[in-house]
């Protein structure tokens, strides 16, 4: 790797990385954090990159998912089990209605740091600074809890720590046994609509396995069958924080974010010459790179060469966040730009981004049907280009919140402020993501033969 060092980012430009008054005190917390063991491992990543190069050869379904900002008051086993569930049911329609095996990656145990649209916040005469997550600061409208603290970095790696190790027990200790999987109900989701298809998939499930079973493949024998892969991943926005948790591979000598198996560039940090691009270009990890209405096809050509010189395949995800009104007008040249440079990519879609509104009532909100329109356009653009959609970024949770409007229970502005808990974008609750899931297989049923012809035809 050219000239590349963990701390080069540096050298370089940097947009939303939170400055500290006192520099002494950050250095120390992060001498400190550099000595604390990795979450993750190498061979995890790998592993994870490996899975990944199949979807880009349209073989697999990459579904990531979780919180926009995970907060020290919303940290308690519940959340974090009923979100993994959520995600497991969603891949369970995914994987039985679209016979693909779908790839589970959280937006989960690190997912702190925010960029803001601006960087102070204004209430009445005051002026505070904005609100950057809780790995830097609080949400509380007051100097004390605004002023950035480099020591909230210890808590959010011991959160992420216990949030990780709680993943691993559910993903590894019985709990994601395809057996128990498709017969849990969230409480609330057993009176939605979302509950009637869900039972009838169910059904059908018990149906091959105990077909299965009867042929000798049960949990019991297969441990395939008793245990998940689910991978955690989250914006690597915070440099310095990042740059401490960055770690060399005894096995090959590479570097490698330890902080998650997958960290991705946000739509406002993608300069080629900016820090971002520079600290992600020199990790092994899968680098996912989000893409605006303000990407120019040439240049994320050149952020994915820059990233990924020998174009390794699962190495790089390009995240599109269009709007819903806007998939049509930019995402066919991103396609073709990347397409005509033979650039290995997985294409995903969030539907979230580009679609955050202001509601009647104040809140911040999205409109579940627009959510659904950018899925089903840019469904509609990749088959129509003759590449795979193979992926899905979603913000959501397995709380039954109202932060969009929409959905099966049509949630209305009005209802807004009943259970609205996000500590900054509004999340897919449970059914709201079912309902998603269960659409995104129609068209993985609907765009399957295209999509294959069309891989066959490149490869
Ligand atoms: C996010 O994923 O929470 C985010 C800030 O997205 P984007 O960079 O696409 O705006
Ligand atoms: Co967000």
């Amino acid at each position: 790797m050219k000239n590349w060092k963990v701390n080069s980012w540096r050298k370089y430009p940097v947009k939303h990385v939170p400055e500290y008054s006192d520099k002494k005190v950050l250095d120390q917390v992060l001498d400190k954090i550099k000595t604390f063991p990795p979450l993750v491992f190498a061979g995890e990543t790998r592993h994870l990159k490996q899975q990944l190069s199949e979807v880009v050869d349209g073989k697999a379904f990459l579904l990531q998912g979780g919180d926009c900002a995970e907060s020290f008051a919303e940290f308690n086993p519940d959340n974090i089990r009923d979100t993994f569930k959520v995600i497991l049911q969603m891949s369970l329609v995914l994987t039985y209605s679209a016979s693909l095996p779908v790839i589970k990656l959280g937006r989960i145990a690190g997912q702190f740091a925010k960029p803001r649209s601006a960087p102070t916040e204004k209430k009445g005469d005051l002026e505070l600074p904005s609100y950057l997550g809780d790995n830097v600061n609080g949400i509380e409208f007051s100097e004390k809890a605004r002023k950035h603290d480099p020591k909230r970095l210890f808590k959010a790696y011991s959160q992420s720590a216990s949030t990780l190790n709680l993943l691993r027990a559910f993903s590894h200790g019985g709990f994601a046994d395809l057996k128990k999987v498709h017969t849990w109900n969230l409480g609330y989701i057993k009176k939605s609509p979302q509950a009637k298809k869900f039972k009838d998939l169910e059904d059908k499930i018990a149906d091959a396995l105990a077909f299965m079973d009867a042929c000798g493949i049960n949990s019991e024998f297969n441990r395939r069958l008793k245990t998940v892969n689910f991978w955690t991943s989250h914006e690597a926005l915070h440099l310095p924080f990042e740059e401490s948790m960055t770690r060399v591979d005894s096995t090959t000598g590479e570097y490698h974010a330890t902080s998650a198996h997958f960290v991705w560039i946000g739509d406002r940090t993608r300069q080629l010459d900016g820090g971002h691009v520079e600290y992600c270009r020199g990790i092994e990890n899968p680098i996912g790179i989000k893409c605006g209405p303000t990407s120019k096809a040439d240049e994320i050509v050149k952020i994915c060469n820059l990233i990924n010189p020998q174009n390794e395949k699962g190495k790089i995800t390009l995240i599109s966040r269009f709007g819903h009104d806007s998939v049509e007008k930019y995402l066919p040249k991103l396609i073709r730009g990347v397409k005509k440079e033979g650039v290995n990519v997985i294409w995903s879609c969030d539907p979230m981004h580009g679609n955050t509104i202001q509601s009647t009532t104040g809140y911040k909100t999205r409109r579940f049907n627009n959510v659904l329109k950018e899925v089903k356009d840019v469904f509609a653009v990749h088959q129509s280009e003759g590449s795979y959609a193979g992926g899905l970024h979603i913000e959501m949770t397995g709380q039954n919140v109202t932060e969009c409007t929409g959905g099966a229970k049509n949630i209305q502005d009005q209802d807004l402020s009943s259970r609205y808990h996000t500590h900054c974008d509004p999340r897919l609750n449970a059914d709201q993501a079912l309902e998603l899931a269960f659409l995104i297989s129609d068209e993985i049923k609907k765009n399957s033969s295209y999509s294959k012809n069309a891989i066959q035809a490149a490869s």
